[in-house]
C-alpha cells in the first residue's frame, strides 16, 4: 500500500539502502542517521511544494502497518505531463514481490491521479530486478546510456525506460 509519508511525526522510516557495499547504489550513505534525514527532508520538501513536482510515497505493509520501503513521482516541471519513477525497499524485505506491487501503484498514481502523457525510470545496467520490474510493468527500454555516472571507484552504465498513456492503458 502507498500513502504519504510523513503522517506521524516520530515514526520510523525504513531503512531503504542496502549496505554501503552493494555497488547498486549510486551513493554510501554515511550511516543510518543522515540517511533517514535525508529521505525525511524528501518527504518534507514535497509535501510543502506548491505547485507540487514531487511526490515521495510510503510503502507500508498493509497487514502489520509496517513502513518498508519508498517510491517516488517526479514532474519534470511544475504542471508538467511527463515525469520520471523510482522505488527501493529496505533489504530486509526484497524478494516478495513488493517493489513490483509498489511501482506498478506509482505508475498507476501518475496517470489515473496526476494525468501524466509520459513516464520514465532510470535503473544502474547491473541492477537486473529493477529492470525486471520496469519491463514487467510494461515500461520499453529506450536507452542504454554507457559509462554516464562514475562512483565507488569506477562508472557504470545506465537504463532508460518509457512507457506512454495509451500504451498503460491498453496493458490493463
Ligand atoms: C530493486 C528493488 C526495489 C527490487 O526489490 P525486490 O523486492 O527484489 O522486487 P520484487 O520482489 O518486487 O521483484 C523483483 C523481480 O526481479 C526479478 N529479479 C531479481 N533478481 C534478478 C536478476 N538478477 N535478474 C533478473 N531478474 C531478477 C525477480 O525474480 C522478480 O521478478 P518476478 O516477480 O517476475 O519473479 C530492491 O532491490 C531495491 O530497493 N534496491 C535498491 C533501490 C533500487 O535499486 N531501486 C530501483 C531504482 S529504479
Amino acid at each position: 500500500m502507498l500513502r504519504r509519508a510523513l503522517r506521524q511525526s516520530g515514526e520510523e522510516l525504513p531503512r531503504p539502502h542496502p549496505d554501503e557495499h552493494d555497488e547498486r547504489r549510486h551513493t554510501a550513505p554515511d550511516n543510518e542517521a543522515s540517511e533517514r534525514r535525508h529521505l525525511r527532508a524528501a518527504y518534507q520538501h514535497g509535501e510543502e511544494q506548491v505547485p507540487r513536482t514531487k511526490f515521495q510515497l510510503a510503502i507500508e505493509a498493509r497487514a502489520e502497518r509496517r513502513l518498508i520501503g519508498n517510491c517516488g513521482v517526479r514532474l519534470a516541471a511544475p504542471g508538467s505531463r511527463v515525469a520520471d519513477v523510482g522505488y527501493e525497499l529496505a533489504p530486509d524485505e526484497w524478494g516478495h514481490g513488493y517493489a513490483t506491487e509498489a511501482a506498478r501503484a506509482i505508475v498507476a498514481f501518475g496517470f489515473d491521479t496526476l494525468g501524466l502523457h509520459r513516464v520514465a525510470a532510470t535503473c544502474v545496467a547491473d541492477n537486473a530486478a529493477a529492470a525486471h520490474i520496469l519491463e514487467e510493468l510494461g515500461l520499453r527500454r529506450v536507452g542504454h546510456l554507457r559509462e554516464v555516472a562514475h562512483y565507488k571507484g569506477r562508472w557504470w552504465d545506465e537504463l532508460v525506460y518509457g512507457i506512454l498513456e495509451d500504451e498503460w492503458r491498453t496493458r490493463r
